[in-house]
């Protein structure tokens, strides 16, 4: 089992400024997709892993131009200023500007044996505060051109995770545009646009109130939405396996007012989806909150990941849900071990078809023809899914988008006609 590895913004300590204003003067009136200018010369040529990291980039690019539109600036980027955190800005970019763009985005990398993957931040705003400008770090200790096709879908959701930020998910900003409260000395977010879909959401009409992190230091602490409440929503600190790119992190960024979001891009998330306040307060009483239970494993909602309850590190007493394994281009079965009696789970070849859900082992074919119904393979007992839950439009999608109009709809980092291929 990997560590999970904190997303930390930039350490601020001691800065008083580390960002500046400029004046960009005159913007459209229509909103129009975001054009996002990324300057990856700092990065180093001869590092094995700089095809890794221009690709990387260049999908999270994508992505987040398709997903915000905001008003498109008349002008010329102009720096005013030197610096971009660690990048020295180009004299040309302090002269004549950068035309045709709406953000700049500057990347470049280091190699420390530290947990985290990425670090970034705003480094230039507008007389609204409306980031233009913002650096993303990358650790070279965490990328690998050898890593799996499963870890570089991982470390893209951290990339879009960082862009996430540079745009204005970060607490200095969402405090200025008056999204948050303070209550009893943690943060919350209190937008009305994002708490009206909460409200639904969670089934909760009295909620007014969504819990920002407040751990992970000064960098970070309310920059990310709280992981009890969020699990693997991708604006939590922590990277996971099940990374999912939700209305949640899209409407964060709406209510600045600076964007409007392409919902149709947000990915399938579920977390606590109608599980009433508590779920959406995240505390250990909590029905999304697991108990724990010493190695034992269970399918994730879209048995699409085996799970397991991961001791939390600010509650001893409960657990956050956690990916262990995607099981890929297979699906998860929970079954109980016959001898310890521990629920565990499985991956296995499936299909959904008329006749059932085609379970494949060792060459030998089972089906699930009823829901928790169970079947066996070499005398293990397996159980069988939620019919409705394991086929959807999902499923056809191989789970990675939605068949919308009979077409997949795939979600970031997946492509193809059933959205079998990563990046
Ligand atoms: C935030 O609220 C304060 C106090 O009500 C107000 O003066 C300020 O203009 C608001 N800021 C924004 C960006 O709306
Ligand atoms: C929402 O909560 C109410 C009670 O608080 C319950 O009756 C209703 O079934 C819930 N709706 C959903 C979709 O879970």
């Amino acid at each position: 089992m990997k560590v999970l590895i904190l997303l930390l913004l930039w350490t601020i300590e001691c800065q008083v400024t580390d960002y500046s204003f400029i004046q960009v003067l005159d913007y459209n009136q229509d909103f129009d997709p975001i054009r996002i200018k990324v300057f990856t010369k700092k990065l180093d040529k001869d590092n094995p892993n700089h095809k890794l990291f221009k690709k990387l980039i260049k999908s999270a690019a994508l992505f987040t131009q398709d997903t915000y539109k905001v008003r498109r600036s008349k002008n010329n980027i102009v720096f005013n200023v030197k610096e971009c955190h660690h990048i020295k800005v180009p004299k040309k970019h302090r002269k004549r500007g950068i035309k045709n763009a709406d953000f700049v985005l500057y990347v470049t990398e280091t190699d420390v044996a530290e947990n985290w993957i990425a670090k970034s931040s705003p480094c230039l705003y507008d007389q609204n505060y409306r980031p233009v400008a913002g650096e993303i770090l990358l650790n070279n200790h965490h990328f690998s051109k050898k890593m799996s096709k499963l870890d570089k879908y991982e470390r893209l959701g951290t990339i879009v995770h960082e862009f996430t930020h540079t745009l204005g998910f970060h607490s200095r900003l969402l405090n200025h545009f008056n999204m948050t409260e303070m209550i009893q000395d943690k943060l919350y977010l209190k937008s009305p646009g994002i708490m009206e879909y909460a409200k639904q959401y969670f089934n909760c009409s009295s909620l007014q109130y969504l819990p920002l992190e407040d751990d992970g230091g000064p960098s970070s602490q309310y920059s990310h939405f709280e992981k009890m409440t969020f699990n693997q929503e991708i604006m939590t600190g922590t990277a996971s396996r099940d990374t999912v790119y939700s209305k949640f992190t899209m409407l964060v960024l709406q209510d600045t007012g600076i964007y409007q979001a392409n919902l149709v891009n947000a990915g399938r998330y579920q977390w606590g989806m109608n599980q009433g306040c508590l779920a959406a307060q995240g505390g250990c009483d909590s029905p999304t909150i697991c108990k724990l239970a010493k190695n034992e494993r269970f399918c994730s909602y879209n048995y699409q990941h085996i799970q397991f309850c991961k001791p939390s590190q600010k509650l001893a007493e409960c657990g956050l849900v956690t990916a262990l394994t995607d099981c890929n281009q297979r699906r998860c079965f929970n079954y109980q071990d016959p001898t310890t009696l521990l629920h565990k789970a499985k991956c296995f070849k499936s299909k959904c078809t008329s006749l059932g859900i085609r379970v494949k082992y060792n060459g030998e074919v089972q089906y699930c023809q009823s829901d928790f119904a169970t079947i066996s393979f070499d005398g293990q007992i397996i159980q069988c899914p939620v019919f409705k839950d394991f086929c959807n439009d999902y499923s056809a999608c191989n789970n990675r988008g939605q068949l919308i109009d009979g077409k997949c709809r795939c979600d970031l980092g997946f492509k193809g006609k059933k959205c079998k291929k990563l990046l």
